[in-house]
């Protein structure tokens, strides 16, 4: 079998960088720019006839100042130039699947992007989607090829782990409902007790704490969510949480988009650590001691070399928490204080 190619759009190059190290191969070979009129200019610049292909692009904003849809149109027309080079097999190597959030109709007349996404990847050649911690694990099913959501779990849980946060005077937080499976396999990981925020929206990107399901009072708190937008979400439950009494507020997120004012929202927050992992650059937080980025490099290197010797993705996590499992063993919320 021989070696994966791996290319890589612009949005997240140093992690396709890494991955490609930790795989011990070079990046492919691209020309990923625009013309002079703005549209997407692709070009792969070896031969990939009969190869397997792995595309790293997270759909995200780029470091160099690209925009979300730019990082879309790459992926796409990197994946047509190999699918119309014969590339034997194209995998999208999606670190943070944009688009997600809208993944149900809420409203009359509102598109399901994510399922837009799907259609889109599949229709021009994608065989195979690697993604992490996708916003509704459901998305998956917005799919006819093999999906792979790897976890960020077990590499956040070390990071957490070495800094002694790992006891049951540790509240692992869910900052809303939608997350609460999330944060019952961190709080099983961390021996842990578990407390559910709810959260009400009354208009997007705005969020307001209705209730607190647990009980943090004297307890270090890790808020658990997998992405951070505007950070209103976690400024929000962190308020929350030390005003019912919990003695320090850490987060833990997959995916730090940190939207608009997020980085100076969360920086006067009562959050003390902002802990994310490079799915998505980082641009403007780097200066602030408070925020820490994670490298997931290995967990896509290790599924990567999996998928092309064709073995088991999800003993990648162990055999207590797989990551298609939505069934694992729950431990009880704390009593409410
Ligand atoms: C919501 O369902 C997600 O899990 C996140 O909590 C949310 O997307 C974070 O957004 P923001 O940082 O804008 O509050």
């Amino acid at each position: 079998m021989s070696s994966p190619l791996v290319f890589s759009g612009n949005s997240n190059r140093p992690l396709a960088e890494e991955i490609a190290k930790r795989l011990k191969v070079g990046l492919g070979k691209a020309l990923v720019t625009k013309f002079k009129n703005e549209e997407t200019r692709i070009e792969i610049q070896e031969n990939v006839r009969g190869s397997e292909a792995f595309v790293v692009q997270s759909i995200c904003k780029a470091a160099n100042g690209n925009g979300v849809n730019d990082a879309v149109m790459e992926l796409l027309l990197m994946i047509d130039a190999l699918r119309r080079a014969s590339a034997s097999r194209i995998t999208a190597v999606i670190p943070y699947y944009g688009y997600a959030k809208q993944d149900k109709k809420t409203k009359g007349r509102e598109p399901i992007s994510a399922k837009v996404m799907a259609n889109i990847l599949k229709v021009t050649g994608a065989k195979r989607i690697v993604t992490m911690d996708l916003h509704a694990a459901q998305i998956q099913g917005f799919f006819d090829i093999p999906v792979d959501n790897l976890m960020a779990m077990p590499t956040l849980c070390n990071y957490l782990k070495k800094e002694g946060l790992c006891d049951d005077n540790i509240v692992v937080v869910s900052p809303d409902a939608g997350g609460v499976h999330r944060a019952e396999l961190f709080a099983k990981r961390l021996n842990s007790t578990l407390a559910i925020v709810f959260k009400r929206r009354p208009e997007p990107d705005v969020n307001e704490v209705a209730e607190i399901v647990g009980d943090v009072d004297g307890r270090a708190a890790i808020i658990v969510d997998d992405m951070i937008s505007t950070g209103g979400t976690l400024d929000k439950a962190a308020q929350a949480i030390r005003q019912r009494g919990a003695t320090r507020v850490l987060t833990v997120a997959t995916h730090g988009i940190f939207a608009g004012e997020a980085v100076d929202v969360l920086e006067s927050s009562a959050i003390e650590r902002v802990v994310v992992t490079n799915t998505v650059p980082f641009t403007n937080v780097s200066l602030h001691p408070k925020f820490v980025q994670l490298s997931i490099a290995q967990t896509f290197a290790d599924a990567i070399s999996r998928i092309t010797t064709n073995r088991s993705v999800s003993e990648l996590f162990g055999e207590d928490i797989s990551p298609f499992d939505i069934s694992a063993p729950v431990p009880k919320p704390a009593a409410v204080g």
